[in-house]
């Protein structure tokens, strides 16, 4: 259910205490700089000759080593890739006061317990529902992003509200939380992930693509009907919803849209999503993936070499090549 934080008026943020965040990437960087600008004592925690430290001079904020971080801090984000907080986590451990909260933006390590905290911290998590430059862009405009907010794990008897605290931190205004847990956050943050941002749609466009170009249509029609347009569908969907995306589309297109539709994304699909859900539900999805990282991440370097060789990847350089070239006076 989503909520107002009652308790937490807007500007109440800044007694949080010192707020530590792990990594300066994406929501690092967001983070870091909303929290500073809601009056939050935050410190950026890099790795030893780390390439970001620079850029956190650059913006103003303060870098310190992970262990320092984990000494000192009452808060710690951990705002790494997924992949390497195990490893940070297991080494920074026996340096965390007691009563220090752990703050996750998503919950895969917590739920797949392949970090199992210390009893005596308080695991909360905030995830906010926008990527990292949308963060900082929502709060620089006057608002701030909604967020899933949980807790794991209750040391101080204050977790979920703590959790409230650090989301309305990251806002202007006063924020919208969706209440959850790191079960539903991570499972459905998969599922979207697998069947419908990535999974689904990079493949739809490919399929979509390589139908026409097979059917001899030229490439560069195909490029722009199948990978082009999914922007301007999507800001439609996305400002008005299926409904108000389908009064905004021609007749011809949303008759074709109801009686093709379904074909495409049939019972297959539907008996396909249920599969992955209950690979992500039951665990396999995660321990394969662990599987493949151990191994060293071959096959994923196998699936990212031929991703980039693609027909569809050639033909994006040509288009926007070509479209370049014809912005330009006298260009034929
Ligand atoms: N990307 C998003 O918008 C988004 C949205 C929602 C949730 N999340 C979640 O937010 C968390 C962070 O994701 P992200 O995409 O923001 O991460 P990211 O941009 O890939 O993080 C990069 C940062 O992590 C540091 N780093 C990488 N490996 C490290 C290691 N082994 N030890 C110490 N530092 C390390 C890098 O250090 P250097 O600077 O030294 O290279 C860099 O500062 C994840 O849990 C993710 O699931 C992300």
């Amino acid at each position: 259910m989503p909520q107002d934080s009652p308790s937490t008026p807007v500007g109440s943020s800044c007694g949080l205490g010192d707020v530590g965040i792990l990594g300066y990437g994406s929501q690092g960087r967001a983070q870091a700089l909303n929290l500073r600008d809601s009056g939050v004592a935050v410190q950026v925690g890099l790795r030893e000759d780390s390439a970001s430290r620079a850029h956190v001079l650059r913006d103003g904020l303060v870098s310190c080593s992970l262990d320092k971080l984990a000494r000192e801090m009452d808060w710690i984000a951990f705002l790494i890739p997924d992949e390497a907080q195990p490893a940070v986590y297991a080494r920074l451990e026996p340096l965390l006061r007691p009563g220090t909260a752990l703050v996750f933006a998503h919950g895969f390590n917590i739920h797949y317990q392949k970090i199992i905290p210390r009893d005596d911290l308080d695991v909360l998590l905030v995830a906010p529902l926008a990527v990292g430059e949308k963060v900082r862009a929502l709060y620089e405009s006057g608002g701030g992003p909604p967020c899933v907010i949980a807790c794991a794990r209750d040391a101080s008897g204050q977790a979920l509200l703590r959790a409230y605290r650090y989301a309305q931190a990251l806002n202007r205004k006063p924020v919208r939380v969706f209440e959850s847990s790191f079960a539903e956050e991570t499972e459905t943050d998969l599922f979207a992930e697998q069947a419908i941002l990535c999974g689904g749609l990079n493949h739809l466009i490919a399929a979509g693509f390589e139908t026409l170009v097979a059917a001899g249509y030229q490439p560069e029609i195909a490029y722009f009907c199948c990978l082009e347009e999914v922007k301007y569908m999507a800001d439609l969907i996305s400002a008005r919803g299926l409904a108000g995306m389908r009064e905004a589309i021609s007749t011809t297109a949303e008759y074709g849209d109801f009686t093709r539709g379904p074909r495409v994304i049939g019972e297959a699909t539907r008996a396909a999503m249920s599969d992955l859900l209950a690979e992500i539900r039951s665990g396999a999805f995660a321990r394969e993936l662990d599987q493949e990282l151990q191994q060293g991440g071959a096959r994923l370097a196998e699936f990212r070499r031929r991703a980039h060789e693609q027909d569809i990847e050639t033909v994006r350089q040509r288009v926007l090549g070509h479209s370049r070239k014809a912005v330009g006076p006298g260009d034929s």
